[in-house]
């Protein structure tokens, strides 16, 4: 079966034809810029016009960045506050006219990992971090997902840990590797101390560099990269909607 999954970012609206049997892409992945601001009506225009773009007329799973209760959003940390208590899957049903099934973007990476990526037949508790413009988190215990964590809204001193440590914060303070990886060392410090996970995962566009930090961090569980990359909340989503909107 094929669905069509979408991963609405801070900074990009990203979609592709996934073939949930394999967690493979059959299309081309296509982008359009969040719109600024990322108001409820200016993000369904641009659900719309990506979704016209494939031409596509079956079912949509689309991994929303808030905390997402039965299709509704509610929290608005990197998108506009106008989406509290937004129902998005409504929404973007009726921008696109496809039925369209709506869970958080690191909640949908997450299930892309564990299912096809660096999170295949692991049991007991896994973390997936997902390390972009905010740290979203998915976390799993023998494979079952328990949503809506949002990890990166652990405190640290100075406020909220993706307001420290994001791959966002790292580009805008011009952090270099090793100074950023500190800062995240901060952030896993805590994920450990609270949920002792046996393995962390780490998604999201910086995952392709890992190269570049993994060896600064100072982390006792065992530490992947995520292998879906940023395609994994496309995956995530798509193979989420085949299950529920059947
Ligand atoms: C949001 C999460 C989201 C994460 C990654 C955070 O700001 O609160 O819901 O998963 O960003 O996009």
């Amino acid at each position: 079966m094929k669905c069509l999954g979408i991963d609405i970012g801070g900074s990009g609206i990203k979609g592709a034809v996934v073939d949930v049997a394999s967690g493979e892409l059959v299309s081309e992945r296509l982008r359009v810029p969040t719109p600024d601001p990322s108001t409820p009506a200016a993000v369904a225009a641009a659900v719309a016009e990506l979704v016209s773009q494939f031409d596509w007329q079956g079912p949509i799973g689309c991994g929303f960045p808030a905390i997402i209760r039965n299709g509704v959003a509610k929290s608005a940390a990197n998108i506009d506050a106008g989406w509290i208590d937004t129902d998005v899957g409504m929404l973007l049903k009726q921008s696109t006219g496809c039925p369209c099934l709506v869970i958080n973007d690191a909640d949908a990476a997450g299930l892309a990992e564990m299912r096809f990526g660096s999170g295949k037949g692991r049991n007991g508790t896994v973390i997936v971090i997902t390390i972009g413009t905010g740290l979203g988190s998915a976390f799993f215990n023998d494979g079952v997902l328990f949503p809506n964590t949002e990890l990166g809204h652990l405190r640290l001193k100075t406020g909220p840990a993706e307001r420290y440590a994001s791959a966002a914060v790292r580009k805008k303070e011009d952090l270099s590797w090793k100074a950023w990886s500190k800062r995240l060392n901060k952030f896993f410090a805590q994920v450990e101390r609270l949920f002792s996970p046996e393995l962390i995962i780490i998604g999201g566009g910086i995952s392709r560099k890992h190269d570049k930090f993994f060896s600064y961090l100072d982390i006792r569980a065992e530490l992947l990269p995520a292998q879906l990359r940023n395609q994994a909340g496309i995956v995530g989503a798509a193979c989420r909607a085949a299950e529920r909107l059947k």
